[in-house]
């Protein structure tokens, strides 16, 4: 039985392949179009799904798309109604990109692929969603909570997994959204909503939430979780390009310019907008915190998946798991959009087809992978000086060596990660015991903010001697750097690149069995200074998707201030790293 799952036309497009229902592959299409959050069909993406594969199109049972296009449509149409005659260029835009190509996604994908139409299954957003976190988890049973900006009606969804079966029973509907609360608060802070919430969750530890109350004004919240957003505030329901009012200005000030850097060193004008991020990020936390925990008392379960762009809040996910009822969490890595993919794939597979289960998913490494060959092809052919070193530990050792002179390293091993973070397969390392670390990656490697925090990745043995973590190898979301934690305050002195101002850190714990090479690296790190912890950063450019092939790599690290660039076995270095 092999199932391709898609997602797309909406954030990031992705697809995915399963074979009697184990994951083969999975991948976003901005990875292989260089687009970042490319929603676009993922040609690209099914294509290197089926090579994995070694199928092709033919050979699929089941094609699964991770939502009901027609549902959704009607939620555009009817909201515009309801807003008309303000909503008419949201309107007019919906109508020319829906009855385009977005409206007829089973023809679409009968003819890329030639698949007959009754081999064509749909999803509903949020059961994809529910089924990529509970599918992929080790849990026969759990408690399942989804939240995002808005799948066909519903923004967030609670339920039971059981088996094979999901069942979501209670939802919020558009337009009261957490998720797209979130993001008009991302856009009003100046940055790119779908882009910059990770900025506003970095920025939010420098402010102080004295606008809660403000807050409380624009969003109710129940008790059980639930909320209502007041709707004069916002204008995503009827804009297409602002998601709050005028009114909003005048409860908040004027919006911070999109231009203006933020660099952590406070003015009084900047301190207004981190303590604004601090108020949004209270209030998301809060009502995220009173959603699991009334679906804990509801459920009586320990166990909860997340999933949906609002579970990549790992603020959220870490003071979750430390402050309700629940014991264990399950979020897969790709918790947004993209992960509709693989969710859409294994509903159709348990909960349609009634296949027993037999996957988890214990690590993020399902992209391509590029070997030896297509790597000293491209080294030959740019006449690229390198060293080849096949052992391991030699290799190993030699990178050490240059991670504690100061260098920063692009590391690229092995298939790349499904999802937004870079878990040692395509990374940036440092050495975090250097404070300036911080400073030399944001402003010369990537170019981005100084304020933003980078994150440590840690053997998973040695976890709880760092991090606020008890019990460290149970936890999934720390494999996936999706809890933020408390850094030991002992420790913040000896890993200040990786503490944030805050005092907290986010984790990637890194075991032996998911990520052996990796593993080696951090572990002889430690053997050699004692701190068996690198910082880790995703191997891009600012703006751009994370590296795919070598030779997307190679052009990063010649584009910025790296010092060594790690392919495989091949090491290239800059004359000054040495
Ligand atoms: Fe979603």
């Amino acid at each position: 039985m092999i199932i391709l799952g898609i997602s797309c036309f909406f954030h990031d497009a992705a697809a995915a392949l399963l074979r009697d229902g184990e994951l083969l592959a999975a991948a976003e299409e901005e990875r292989f179009t260089r687009k970042k959050h490319d929603f676009e069909f993922p040609t690209n993406a099914i294509e290197f799904c089926l090579r994995t594969g070694g199928i092709e199109a033919r050979d699929l049972d089941y094609v699964v798309f991770f939502e009901k296009p027609f549902v959704k449509f009607e939620r555009l149409l009817l909201t515009s109604l309801q807003e008309f005659p303000r909503s008419y260029p949201l309107f007019r835009e919906a109508m020319i990109t829906w009855l385009g190509d977005k409206l007829w996604i089973r023809q679409l994908i009968q003819k890329r692929l030639g698949v007959a139409p009754e081999k064509i299954l749909f999803g509903e957003h949020h059961l994809s969603h529910a089924a990529s976190a509970f599918f992929c988890s080790p849990f026969d049973e759990a408690a399942i909570l989804t939240v995002d900006g808005v799948g066909e009606w519903t923004t967030a969804s609670r339920g039971v997994g059981r088996g094979t079966e999901i069942r979501l029973t209670k939802e919020i509907r558009f337009p009261h959204s957490l998720g797209l609360l979130y993001s008009a608060f991302t856009a009003f802070l100046g940055f790119e909503v779908n882009e910059g919430e990770y900025k506003v969750m970095g920025m939010a530890p420098f402010g102080v939430p004295r606008h809660v109350d403000k807050v409380h004004k624009v969003v109710r919240l129940d008790r059980d979780g639930s909320f209502e957003l007041d709707m004069d505030y916002f204008s995503f329901h009827y804009s297409t390009h602002r998601t709050f009012s005028r009114k909003f200005e005048a409860l908040f000030g004027p919006p911070r310019s999109s231009e203006a850097d933020f660099s952590g060193e406070l003015t009084s004008h900047d301190q207004h907008y981190a303590d604004v991020a601090a108020s949004i990020q209270a209030v998301t936390e809060e009502i995220l915190l009173a959603m699991a925990s009334a679906l804990q008392r509801e459920t009586g379960l320990r166990r909860l998946c997340l999933a949906g762009g609002v579970a990549l809040n790992s603020v959220a996910n870490g003071r979750i798991l430390r402050e309700t009822d629940f014991d264990e969490v399950y979020i897969q890595p790709s918790a947004g959009d993209g992960g509709g993919a693989v969710g859409a794939a294994l509903w159709a597979h348990h909960a349609v087809l009634g296949n027993p289960r037999r996957f988890v998913m214990e690590h993020a490494f399902w992209g391509e992978e590029h070997g030896p060959d297509a790597i000293e092809r491209l080294l030959r052919r740019g006449s690229i000086a390198y060293t080849r070193i096949d052992d391991e530990q030699r290799l190993i050792e030699h990178v050490v060596d240059r991670l504690q002179r100061g260098n920063v390293v692009g590391w690229s091993q092995g298939r790349f990660e499904w999802g937004p973070r870079s878990l040692g397969n395509r990374s940036i390392l440092a050495d975090p015991r250097r404070a300036e670390m911080k400073d030399v990656v944001n402003t010369k490697i990537k170019f981005r903010e100084p304020f933003r925090p980078f994150a440590p990745s840690v053997v998973l043995e040695r976890a709880e001697e760092y991090f606020v973590l008890p019990d460290a190898a149970r936890h999934y979301p720390a494999r996936f750097m999706l809890y933020v934690v408390g850094v030991r305050s002992d420790k913040h002195a000896v890993i200040p690149a990786v503490t944030h101002v805050d005092g907290t850190g986010r984790l990637q714990t890194v075991s032996e069995a998911y990520g052996p090479r990796y593993y080696k690296l951090i572990a002889t790190f430690g053997k050699a200074t004692g701190v068996p912890v690198l910082l880790n950063t995703s191997f891009n450019l600012r703006g751009e998707p994370i590296v795919n092939t070598p030779a997307e790599a190679f052009n990063t690290f010649q584009q910025s201030g790296m010092d060594v660039l790690v392919l495989g076995d091949y090491v290239v270095e800059k004359p000054a790293a040495r």
